[in-house]
């Protein structure tokens, strides 16, 4: 185990975790980091983060190649949620001298979490002297918890964000031009669509907030994937303002579950006309799609069209999930439209339109029905229906 070093004085210390394929339900087929970062002052040593409980022996095997453990006096909580916070109990019994801070919330969370495990609150405009090395807290609620903080080291002008700016990618290089700079930026893309997506007016405020700050930013070290710097910076904080602002294209997904292929017959005549109009559209069979995917592609989307067949009266099960997990992400400010197939009993229908209201989706067009097998009637019509969907993107 090697830990890397960043800067001068802070050194990756994480772990690498090859084999996760699912982040709370979502694929991650690249795996995923637990980035933790060592920043060694004259007087004092702090250790920002910590990782996963099965990953702390990692952790403090690479640690260890730095410093010893027993001088570490400092383990900084910016986030309690269990891939940063889990293994803090044995880290804190590994390091007994280091003192732990968090911010007030996560003090709470930490306590919550550990069964009363007790930590020290940062305090605000005060930062921590580690000789020669000052780490700066900046409390950041939402981004992605209550108790989210980031911690700025001005010496090595490094960031220290936590969740904000990170990426699902394992990998052995640590930053983002090691690893290539486009590849990443979209791996960003796919972690903001799927996690903190309906957190953007909290994530807006804190850009604001960092930026207020006036810190120099050679340096943005996550706690997930690779690390920012120069001014690969710059390409993710733009990114990051254009999906807080909900910047959209002329770009349609059509998102469909079939049961005997009627469905799936009617998801490409709309798709087909769609693109005949000029709108980007893309075609994803929820059966075979990771659902990372589509998420991440819906972010620019204007309009999303939903089509499942009706059985026992209602959706099918992958599209009612589905509906599920967009109904926490809230993807707000587009338009819905929704298709499907059904036998002798409609039903599907019913359910999306309610779940696809609830979620907040404008849902301007009737609903687009056939029965049984789409005739070449009903194909037609559903081009019609498609060119329908296509000016209401352009009209947006
Ligand atoms: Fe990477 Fe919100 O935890």
């Amino acid at each position: 185990m090697r830990a890397v070093q960043v800067t001068d004085n802070i050194w990756w210390v994480g772990a690498i975790d090859w084999s996760l394929r699912d982040f709370h339900g979502f694929e991650t087929p690249q795996g995923t980091t637990y980035n933790a970062y060592l920043v060694i002052g004259e007087s004092g040593i702090a250790l920002v983060d910590t990782t996963k409980a099965p990953f702390v022996s990692e952790m403090l095997a690479r640690v260890e190649t730095v410093v010893p453990l027993d001088k570490v006096t400092h383990i900084i909580v910016n986030h309690v949620e269990p891939d940063h916070n889990g293994g803090l109990p044995e880290v804190m019994a590994a390091m007994p001298q280091a003192k732990v801070l968090a911010s007030a919330a996560g003090v709470k969370g930490v306590a919550d979490y550990h069964n009363g495990l007790v930590v020290e609150a940062v305090k605000a405009g005060e930062p921590l002297d580690l000789g020669g090395r000052t780490l700066e807290f900046l409390p950041l609620p939402m981004v992605h918890w209550p108790d989210s903080m980031f911690t700025y080291c001005p010496e090595a002008a490094t960031l220290m964000p936590n969740d904000a700016f990170g990426q699902h990618v394992s990998s052995d290089e640590r930053f983002a031009d090691e690893y290539g700079v486009d590849e990443v930026l979209r791996e960003a893309g796919v972690y903001y669509a799927n996690i903190l997506l309906p957190l953007g007016t909290a994530v807006g405020k804190a850009i604001t907030k960092v930026v207020e700050t006036g810190w120099k930013l050679d340096i943005v070290a996550p706690s997930h994937g690779l690390i920012w710097r120069g001014g690969d910076f710059g390409r993710v904080l733009d990114a990051y303002q254009r999906w807080g602002a909900g910047e959209k294209r002329d770009k349609a997904l059509v998102v469909f579950t079939t049961m005997w292929g009627s469905t799936e017959a009617i998801a490409r005549r709309v798709a087909d006309a769609i693109g005949a109009e000029g709108v980007e559209v893309a075609v994803y069979d929820l059966a075979v799609t990771p659902i990372a995917h589509v998420t991440h592609e819906m972010l620019d989307s204007k309009a999303v069209v939903f089509g499942s067949p009706t059985l026992h009266h209602g959706m099918l099960y992958r599209m009612a999930g589905y509906l599920q997990y967009l109904w926490g992400l809230k993807p707000t400010d587009r338009i819905a439209a929704i298709f499907g197939s059904y036998g002798w009993s409609k039903g599907a229908e019913k359910q999306m339109r309610a779940q696809l209201e609830e979620i907040g989706f404008e849902l301007p067009l009737e609903d687009f029905l056939v029965k049984y097998r789409p005739t070449d009637e009903d194909l037609a019509a559903a081009e019609a229906w498609g060119r329908q969907i296509a000016e209401a993107v352009k009209a947006r």
